[in-house]
């Protein structure tokens, strides 16, 4: 089969096209014939050599993918072959075949074009495991969202407001907070030239933040503790902005708030399969009944997957963008 694979670690120019054994599904897995995979900043920084992957994955880039389920491994008695699927992965999910725990995989939405549902297992678990699961927020909640037009930034918008709380999102330019407010956000903060400690105050009527979904890390660390409300949740998910900050726990203790951080790709197969059976339950009838979309912005083909990087890595992309086999 046709894989991608990183010959070395640096720019979009060690993405190689090669010729891969077919994966087999395993006991307990359904094998994917791939119809797209999402990209994700994981499968940059994968790619630049910071993030390897876990134990036992494959080397091979890609978290997420839809397609059409090819082969079910022993054990397996949901889904039927041929049946139009999308998944959450480990790695491997650039390439035209996939093998996944079938509790990693979801059906299609109805409705939806297989291709597009490519755009939704990571983005949607990682939101929901993380402002609901973890975060707890719920109705009438104010949520800062950092990179509010991104992958991420589009999804946590949508299920924020879902889920009756009020989203609020930082981005770096006035079209992409435009972007934002397409998919429900009540107001934007420009963090190129704004104070977004200041601005969530005055948004949310001197209340400030009940959760932080947080991309940036060290560089924010101090500013959104202090945009939080009393008994805030910073959630980090993102280190764009460094690992290592100072934390004043004086101001921490004082405001009641805590800090929880997370990584989706590193968790025991039976967690994300938890993960994904809340993503199907309380996600999916939200997609099928079109309140939540999947914020597919381009499509490149397995071919031109370095020039999919290279534009992700310009910055200017908003929304997901997908690999089509
Ligand atoms: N921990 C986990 O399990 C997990 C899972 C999935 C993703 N993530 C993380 O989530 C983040 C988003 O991933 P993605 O795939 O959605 O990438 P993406 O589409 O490229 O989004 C990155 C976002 O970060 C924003 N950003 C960059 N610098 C910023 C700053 N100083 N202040 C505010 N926003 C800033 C960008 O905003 P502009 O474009 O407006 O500049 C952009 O919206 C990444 O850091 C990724 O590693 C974590």
């Amino acid at each position: 089969m046709r894989a991608i694979e990183f010959a070395g670690a640096g720019g979009p120019e060690v993405l190689r096209i090669v010729d891969r054994p077919r994966p087999e599904a395993g006991p307990g897995e359904v094998l994917i014939r791939v119809a797209a995979a999402g990209l994700n900043r994981a499968d940059v920084q994968q790619r630049r050599g910071f993030y390897a992957p876990p134990p036992g994955a494959s080397d091979i880039p890609g978290l997420e993918v839809s397609g059409t389920v090819a082969a079910l491994g022993s054990g397996v008695d949901r889904f039927e072959v041929g049946a139009s699927v999308c998944a959450l992965l480990t790695g491997g999910g650039y390439a035209e075949y996939v093998a996944v725990p079938v509790g990693q995989v979801l059906p299609v939405p109805v409705g939806m074009p297989t291709v597009d549902a490519a755009a939704l297992p990571e983005v949607t678990c990682t939101v929901w495991s993380n402002l609901v699961m973890t975060a707890r927020i719920t109705s009438g909640d104010w949520v800062l969202i950092h990179g509010g037009a991104g992958g991420i930034g589009t999804m946590a918008t949508q299920l924020v407001a879902a889920v009756g709380a009020h989203p609020v999102v930082t981005a770096g330019s006035g079209s992409k907070i435009e972007y934002c407010r397409s998919f429900g956000a009540e107001a934007g903060i420009n963090y190129r030239d704004e104070d977004f400690v200041e601005r969530m105050r005055v948004i949310s009527g001197g209340h400030g933040a009940d959760a932080v979904l947080d991309v940036v890390g060290a560089a924010y660390l101090d500013r959104n503790i202090r945009a939080l409300a009393f008994g805030g949740r910073l959630v980090v998910i993102g280190l764009q902005g460094g690992a290592t900050g100072e934390l004043d726990l004086g101001l921490l203790m004082s405001r009641r708030a805590r800090v929880i951080g997370t990584t989706l790709r590193a968790r025991p197969a039976e967690e994300k399969a938890r993960i994904v059976a809340e993503v199907a339950e309380h996600v999916w009838p939200l997609v099928e009944a079109g309140t939540v979309r999947a914020a597919v912005e381009a499509r490149f083909p397995l071919e031109r997957a370095a020039e999919a990087h290279e534009y992700f890595d310009s910055g200017e992309h908003t929304g997901k963008i997908l690999l089509t086999m």
